[in-house]
């Protein structure tokens, strides 16, 4: 190649990779790749090479497009999108339905009265809302009422319409996170998800796979708020949960 057509790649390549606030300076041509022609003035000998994100900033990425999403309505009329909680590079993933009003207030899932019930079925499983990973199937909270966001009692589930719009920051997470285990809250995320018709009293423990990741369908906290003779059946649930990430097996 010309020394000419070389220099105009090298420099079309570097003010591309100038954009990005996290490219590392690196040498390049300190092995036997480096040309023959010594004239290159040494400065131009340099080129910008992508340090790879890390899962948290990738999701930390993620989240301001979440933060700025508006490709369905639940999106206008929120108030704090909710994004996800926990380590980026968790076993474990729990995902809900959709923020309710205590969520949509502070922008953080299950905080409300079912999410504290999570919060317990994960800490009985051993572990913390910050060594799992919590998230929803939709990021925004879905209102009967959407004109009155500071209303109580105010929550409806996804519509399948909704849900489908929003499953693509879903799967991103998951991609990003690649957990070794889901476990589905309830019937709405088991329904996106799974795209299965049995009702949750049915599908629930039973061991499913989505994108080549194990997933177990469970009751959402919220139903064991209302019917507390239900409890047992997700800690069976969680039991398998729990054999599958200390075992493998399941
Ligand atoms: N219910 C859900 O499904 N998700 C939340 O974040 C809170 C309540």
């Amino acid at each position: 190649m010309k020394q000419s057509e070389y220099l105009k790649i090298l420099n079309l390549a570097k003010s591309t990779l100038e954009d990005y606030d996290n490219w590392g300076e690196t040498e390049i041509y300190k092995t036997s790749q480096k040309p023959s022609n010594k004239t290159i003035p040494e400065k131009q000998q340099k080129i910008f090479t992508k340090k790879p994100l890390t899962s948290k900033e990738q999701l930390e990425s993620l989240r301001k497009q979440v933060d700025n999403c508006k490709e369905c309505s639940l999106g206008t009329t929120r108030l704090k999108a909710v994004f996800g909680h926990g380590f980026a590079n968790a076993d474990l993933m729990f995902i809900g339905e959709g923020p309710g009003y205590d969520e949509d207030h502070k922008g953080e899932p299950f905080i409300g009265r079912a999410g504290q019930l999570l919060t317990k079925i994960i800490e009985a499983m051993g572990k913390t809302r910050d060594t799992v990973y919590i998230a929803n199937i939709v990021k925004c909270h879905p209102m009967i009422d959407p004109s009155n966001p500071e209303k109580r009692e105010n929550d409806r589930p996804p519509t399948p319409l909704e849900m489908q719009v929003c499953k693509k920051y879903l799967d991103m997470q998951i991609n990003i996170i690649q957990p070794k285990i889901i476990v589905t809250l309830g019937a709405s995320s088991t329904k996106g998800l799974l795209n299965r018709e049995e009702p949750i009293s049915r599908i629930r423990g039973t061991i499913q796979e989505y994108n080549g990741v194990k997933l177990v369908p469970t009751y959402h906290p919220s139903a064991l708020l209302r019917n507390s003779s239900l409890k047992k059946f997700v800690w069976e649930d969680m039991k398998k949960v729990m054999h599958f990430l200390n075992t493998g097996e399941i």
